[in-house]
């Protein structure tokens, strides 16, 4: 009698293991995972993005081509092209807008994708709130 308390403790123990490893085989490979908006803010300042978008991000900045986006203006957002705001912003950022002066910064290893997606939600935090 004494043995079967414990099995079954032990029974118990299998199935909590399983669940939780289960769990994380399905959250591990989430692809892109969705970034961190903190740690997007100090990419932000470390690679001067500021210098061409502003701190606050209303752009403005004209070099060559396009000027920056105002990031603050919700026709911004409204623009087609954002639809999928993500995909778009990944891109830029990934491989630039080089006729505008927007560098390739996933495509020349400056930033890496995890970083890239802690932009991305730093960003979104620069949008007006959604009415
Ligand atoms: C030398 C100036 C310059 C710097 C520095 C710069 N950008 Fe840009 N960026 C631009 C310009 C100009 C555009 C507009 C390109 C266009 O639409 O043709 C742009 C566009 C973008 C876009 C597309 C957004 C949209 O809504 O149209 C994103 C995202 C972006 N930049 C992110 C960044 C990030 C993140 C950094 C810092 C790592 C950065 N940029 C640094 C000039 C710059």
């Amino acid at each position: 009698m004494l043995h079967r308390p414990t099995l079954s403790t032990l029974a118990r123990a299998v199935v909590v293991f399983s669940v939780v490893g289960a769990w994380a085989a399905y959250s591990a490979p989430a692809a892109p995972a969705a970034g961190d908006p903190k740690l997007g803010a100090a990419v932000f300042k470390a690679k001067v993005c500021a210098t061409c978008h502003k701190a606050d991000g209303s752009g403005g900045v004209k070099l060559t081509g396009n000027p920056t986006p105002n990031w603050k203006d919700p026709k911004t957002w409204a623009d087609p092209k954002r639809k999928d705001a993500d995909a778009y912003l990944r891109d830029c950022i990934t491989n630039g807008k080089t006729k505008s002066g927007m560098v390739a910064w996933g495509k020349t290893g400056q930033i890496k994708p995890p970083d890239i997606e802690n932009l991305i939600a730093y960003i979104h935090t620069l949008a007006p709130p959604k009415k």
